[in-house]
């Protein structure tokens, strides 16, 4: 009989995620947050930092219009697909706004590319890009985001809203995942 389980290597603590977050606010508050910046998010994994950010802008004074995009990548594997899927909720248009585009990891930068040129084309007086974590390889789209929060090796890894098959988002830390079989 074959069990599979998970064995979890922390990468980032709570306290480091929840000191980091409150630094990038404020980074990103003194560039260039004016009142009424609209955050548009991509789901679902940066659905953890994106809480832990606007509410950080709510305590430093900022008022902020959040809307979503639904994206998927990932369905079920470890490998980024290459071709992310994007799934357009009902929002106003950013035209003339102050946008701030977030996600949870920059992994080839298909995801973040794509977005980006959805609100682009829309025509925002300012649009910056935000990801919680980069990922060190070789991008397979040249992109760049304007902040982040930590650079990591290349691994997969769960936690903060990032998932395994849909698992694994309500770890409050970053870890590495891996795989057991074990036979019994
Ligand atoms: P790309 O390759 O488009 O990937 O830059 C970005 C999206 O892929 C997902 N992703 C991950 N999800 N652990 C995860 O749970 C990971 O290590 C990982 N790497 C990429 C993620 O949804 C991101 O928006």
């Amino acid at each position: 009989m074959t069990n599979d389980h998970f064995s979890m290597n922390i990468l980032i603590s709570e306290d480091n995620i929840r000191e980091r977050v409150k630094e990038l606010v404020e980074e990103i508050i003194s560039d260039f947050v004016y009142n009424e910046t609209t955050i548009v998010a991509a789901l679902k994994g940066s659905f953890v930092f994106l809480a832990d950010i606007i509410r950080e802008f709510h305590r430093k004074g900022s008022e902020l219009i959040v809307e979503f995009i639904d994206v998927s990548s990932y369905s079920g594997t470890t490998v980024s697909q290459g071709n992310p899927l994007i799934r357009e909720f009902k929002r106003p248009s950013v035209c003339g706004r102050n946008v701030l585009l977030v996600d949870d990891i920059l992994d080839t930068g298909h995801t973040l590319s794509k977005c980006k040129t959805i609100l682009e084309n829309e025509h925002p007086m300012v649009l910056k890009t935000c990801v919680f974590l980069v990922k060190d390889v070789k991008r397979l789209v040249d992109i760049t985001p304007d902040y982040f929060g930590f650079t990591i090796e290349d691994k997969f890894v769960v936690g903060y809203g990032l998932d395994y098959d849909g698992k694994f988002r309500e770890l409050p830390y970053i870890a590495e995942i891996e795989e057991i079989s074990t036979s019994i």
